[in-house]
């Protein structure tokens, strides 16, 4: 196989901040401007992991053969910086983010990069940027590792040689800083992900699968396509772009419940953390499986009270409505309702460092 080019010395370039910085950093929208500044890692069989680098922003030269682009070995992560009431700026649960990285490399025969150095390839970047990080509640830096089979090679087999590119980018939540509810229409013709497959890797090809039928859901006028698992088509899985809880009441109160990752829904990092927080809000919570019917039927009679998606890129955001292929739903009254605004609340407290740290999930940079 080739040889890797030597890998320069870490010196990050002194990019200067952007005249207009504030006022980027003060409606960022979401990753509308890279800090201008990249963290890059390589791999090469025989010789390992490189050290990370910071490096300019810019293009990356590949030859048109490269196994990545043709076989779809391109896995990615999200996740973020914030920064804290004290101005501080802390790496929210950025090991569970390099651990999930290397589970989703590992299901495509991909490299798997060492958390440590996952880790320090995103605190160098963050440091570098610090300026970059914008105050905001709700707000953070962005940072978007992708992990690329960049070896030239047209037969078919794992490559010998992957990058992963750092990005990062000040950001509003993804749906928008108003957290304004989302209509998201359940997709009866066509599967995401089915289990024993790629669902549960951040991998491209899961997010290309979902295009098609997204786009569709937003022509008609909803914001996401609700996905439903690939074999009876019945149970709920998760929204393109994030997982999905439901509220339910009962004679003891709310009752919080998402889909079990049974392999074909992506290991949400915030899901994760809702479920962990719900108990200490006193709030019921289980991983649960759930039929469109049931939400259907829950809907109809008030049982389901709220319905909300949770990621990343977006954090916290209620669904108001709801296709479900026989007719459009509202939940509730449409609006956001008190448990999803208090779990989000509490998230976001943590990570801004409002509420004390009490799981371990940020790491000061
Ligand atoms: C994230 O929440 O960070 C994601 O990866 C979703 C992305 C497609 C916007």
């Amino acid at each position: 196989s080739e040889t890797l080019p030597p890998i320069p010395a870490t010196a990050p370039p002194a990019t200067p901040a952007p005249a207009d910085l504030d006022r980027i950093l003060r409606d960022p929208g979401f990753c509308r401007h890279s800090t201008g500044r990249v963290a890059v890692v390589e791999w090469e069989d025989g010789t390992g992991w490189s050290e990370p680098r910071i490096e300019p922003y810019g293009t990356l030269a590949m030859d048109p053969a490269t196994l990545g682009l043709h076989y779809g070995q391109a896995v990615f992560e999200g996740m973020k910086a914030f920064r804290g009431a004290d101005g501080s700026v802390s790496l929210f649960r950025a090991a569970d983010h390099g651990r999930r990285l290397a589970l989703s490399a590992a299901r495509l025969a991909m490299a798997e990069m060492p958390v440590e150095l996952f880790i320090r390839a995103c605190a160098e970047l963050v440091a570098a940027d610090e300026h970059w990080v914008p105050g905001g509640y709700g707000q953070s830096l962005y940072i978007r590792p992708l992990l690329l089979a960049t070896e030239a090679e047209m037969g078919l087999r794992p490559s010998r040689r992957y990058r992963c590119v750092f990005l990062a980018y000040p950001a509003d939540p993804c749906f928008g800083s108003d957290f304004r509810p989302l209509a998201v229409t359940a997709a009866t013709e066509t599967v995401r992900a089915v289990r024993g497959g790629t669902g549960e890797s951040k991998c491209a090809g899961n997010y290309a699968a979902s295009l098609l039928t997204r786009t569709q859901a937003q022509a008609a006028g909803y914001d996401e396509a609700l996905w439903l698992d690939g074999l009876e088509r019945r149970w709920v899985e998760e929204l393109s772009t994030m997982n999905v809880f439901f509220v339910w009441h009962d004679e003891d109160g709310p009752r919080l419940t998402t889909p079990p990752c049974d392999g074909s829904i992506v290991r949400g990092i915030t899901r994760d953390s809702l479920l962990t927080l719900a108990g200490g809000l006193g709030l019921r919570a289980a991983e649960e499986p759930t039929a469109i019917d049931a939400v259907r039927e829950g809907l109809r009679t008030g049982a389901l009270a709220e319905i909300f998606a949770s990621g990343t890129a977006g954090a916290v955001v209620a669904v108001g409505r709801l296709g479900t292929g026989d007719g459009d739903l509202f939940v509730g009254d449409g609006k956001e309702g008190p448990v999803t605004a208090r779990l989000r609340a509490a998230l976001l407290d943590v990570q801004h460092a409002r509420t004390p740290d009490t799981h371990g999930w940020l790491l000061p940079v």
